[in-house]
This record gives structure tokens, sequence and C-alpha cells, in this order.
């Protein structure tokens, strides 16, 4: 069996046209009819109303927290499971991420804990839609509703993804998407940050671009930055986006079949979908009893197929080391591996890194 990459793009056609016309006409920087086009197509892909479109995901999750004011001192709750990102974008703003442990079953926050955590600090809270799975949103409206607190959704992992019949990105104040090379699209580097208020639009689509009115060139009343993207890198996005529902849909059938060989295993717990989920399987993963991660991802590699350990908790990160009531996430982050994930994947690719698990895992 040849190499079985964890995930690749699946760059077809489309792209090339739409790289070629922009290249053809000129249009390579942050001008060009392709970034209004992919802004509004994949807001509206959200439901939302409006997109503002920037150089990556990061600067997605930046760009909201800085538009909501939030800096020096605040304090923001975000999962202790998620990629670093998350908690760096807050350190950044000078503000303060405070984790909070995860659910055993969803692997996202733990709904039940957040109002532990929230002080007089506490401005806002992030749900991490972890590896394509949706928060348990309406639990966390309610908190935040209750103290006051802004909702920025990390919907990094979940593009697609859907609660109670809403696509995330759509059900906080902000939702911030990244595009990376190994996400469900891409643009090769790129995020976007979507929501239903124009005011904030407006104000982030000043602050991406150095807080220059947009009727008065050169004309900064506000301290901004370059946070944009190109128009080359939009013309991928329009030709990825053209195919996201087929991304998905090969997503989720690569998951039930993998859920079909996989469940047989006892030591193997597979992904859950709950009953007011749609789960998208941005990275296909799971959880493995009574074997170290580490080895497992050596001998997978052993026989060609890649795969990925859970991020580490952010509470064992030395920037952000503490103690506290961590256990679930800290548990969960030393059992979860994730499986070639890619659209690319055949059936035949996926029965033999099953097979194969199996039989490492059971020996
Ligand atoms: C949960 C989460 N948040 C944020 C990011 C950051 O996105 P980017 O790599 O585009 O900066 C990622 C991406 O990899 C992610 O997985």
């Amino acid at each position: 069996m040849k190499f079985i990459p964890i995930s690749e793009p699946n760059i077809g056609e489309r792209e090339l046209q739409n790289v070629l016309s922009c290249l053809k006409s000129s249009w390579i920087s942050s001008l060009g009819k392709y970034i209004s086009e992919f802004e509004n197509n994949f807001s509206s892909y959200c439901g939302t109303k409006y997109g503002v479109s920037v150089s990556n995901g990061t600067l997605a999750l930046y760009l909201a927290l800085s538009c909501l004011s939030i800096g020096y001192s605040d304090e923001v709750i975000i999962p202790n499971l998620t990629f670093v990102a998350t908690a760096n974008a807050v350190t950044y703003l000078g503000a303060k991420p405070i984790p909070v442990d995860c659910e055993k079953d969803t692997w996202n926050i733990d709904t039940s804990k957040i109002e532990k955590a929230i002080t007089k600090k506490t401005k806002a809270i992030i749900p991490v839609h972890l590896y394509g799975h949706p928060c348990d949103m309406d639990k966390i409206i309610k908190v935040a509703k209750n103290y006051n607190l802004k909702i920025i959704e990390d919907a990094a992992e979940a593009h697609g993804s859907e609660y109670k019949g809403k696509k995330v990105g759509s059900l906080g104040d902000i939702g911030c998407f990244s595009f990376y090379g190994n996400k469900t699209i891409t643009t090769g580097e790129g995020g976007i940050c979507v929501t239903n208020n124009k005011l904030l639009a407006d104000k982030m689509r000043l602050l991406k671009d150095h807080g220059m009115s947009t009727k008065k060139r050169y004309w900064h009343s506000i301290i901004g930055y370059n946070f944009r993207i190109t128009n080359i890198q939009a013309a991928i996005g329009c030709a990825q986006l053209e195919k996201i529902d087929r991304f998905i849909e090969i997503k989720r059938q690569n998951a039930m079949l993998y859920n079909s060989i996989l469940k047989n295993c006892k030591k193997i717990i597979t992904p859950v979908e709950k009953k007011w989920a749609k789960n998208t399987y941005w990275l296909y993963s799971i959880l493995v009893k009574n074997y170290n991660i580490n080895n497992l991802i050596s001998l997978l590699k052993s026989k060609n197929i890649d795969s990925r350990r859970f991020f580490y908790p952010i509470n064992f990160l030395p920037p952000y080391k503490q103690k506290g009531d961590f256990k679930v996430s800290n548990m969960i982050s030393r059992q979860g591996i994730s499986l070639p994930s890619s659209v690319n994947l055949t059936d035949a690719e996926i029965k033999y890194i099953c097979k194969t698990l199996i039989e490492i895992v059971s020996s």
C-alpha cells in the first residue's frame, strides 16, 4: 500500500482556471473580484450576512477579539483541548485564556463547567467545534446571556458542521474559520470572520486594512493591521466552495465506513454524532484505550499510514501551564488519534487502515 497522508487537499481544474485568470488579469494582490465573491459566498453558505477574509485562522480569532474590544487584563474562556492558536490569539491582545475541561463524548468544552470559570474579568467565550463536531451551543448562549459575555466561535475545523440545523459560525457574535491546506476547504493559507452584525463587520473590515477609511484614502482614524488575503487565495477558495457539500458528504461516508469496522474493536472508541449535530469529521478521530499513542503512530507509519496524536491540553503547554480540573481533557488527549481523512481516500485504503490498526492494538 502506498503512503496514506493524514489529509491532502483536493485541487482540481476549477482552481487552476481561477488562479490562471487572476494571474492573467494581474489582480494578484488584495484587490480583485474573487475576494468579495469568496466572502459573500462563504458567509451565505454559513447562513450569515457578512464575511471578512483574513490571512489565516489565527488572525480571524485575533480580529474578532480585537473588534469586540477584548484586551489587557480581560479573561476569555476556551476549551482545554484545542489547537494552541485559540489560546494564543487571546494572549496576543494582553488578555488571559481560561481553559475549561472537556466533555467525554464530544471532546468539546464542558458546558456544565463554564459558569465556575467566570470571574468579573471574563469578557467572552470561545467554543471550539473540535474535529468537526459542534459544541452544545444553546447551553453556551444561555451562560453568555446571563453574564453578558461575547461568543466567538472557533470553527477552524468545522466548515459546514451544523447545530440543530444551523451552520456553525452563525451561532455566536462572530464565527472564525481557517483555510489552511489540511482544512475541509482550503485557500493555501487563509481565514474568515463571519457575522450577522453590520457594525462588527464594518469594524473588522476597517481593522484588517490599516484602519483606512473606505471613503477617504490614506485616512486612518484608528490603528489597524494588514490581515488581508490575496485575490489568488480567494480564487482558490471560490473553486473549493463550489465543492464543499460534496467534500462533506464524502467525509461523512468515510467516517461511517471507519465506524462500521472500528466499532467491533473493544479498545477503540469511535467519534459521536449527537442527535442535534451534523458532524463533518474534519479529521476522523478516535480514542484508543490502554495503548501508548506515540508508539501506535510509529507502528502505523511503518505500515505507510499517517496519523496524528490529539493536541496536548492547553494546561500542559509551558506558556499556559497550570493545575486544575482537567481530568477529562487530559485523558482524551492521551488516548486520541486522528486517522487519514482526505476526501481522496478510497474504501480499500480505509479498510486497510482499520485492519492494520486493529491488528496493532489487539496484539
Ligand atoms: C481549532 C483551531 N483554531 C485555530 C486554528 C488556526 O488556523 P490557522 O492555522 O489558519 O492560523 C486552527 C488551525 O489549524 C485550529 O485547528
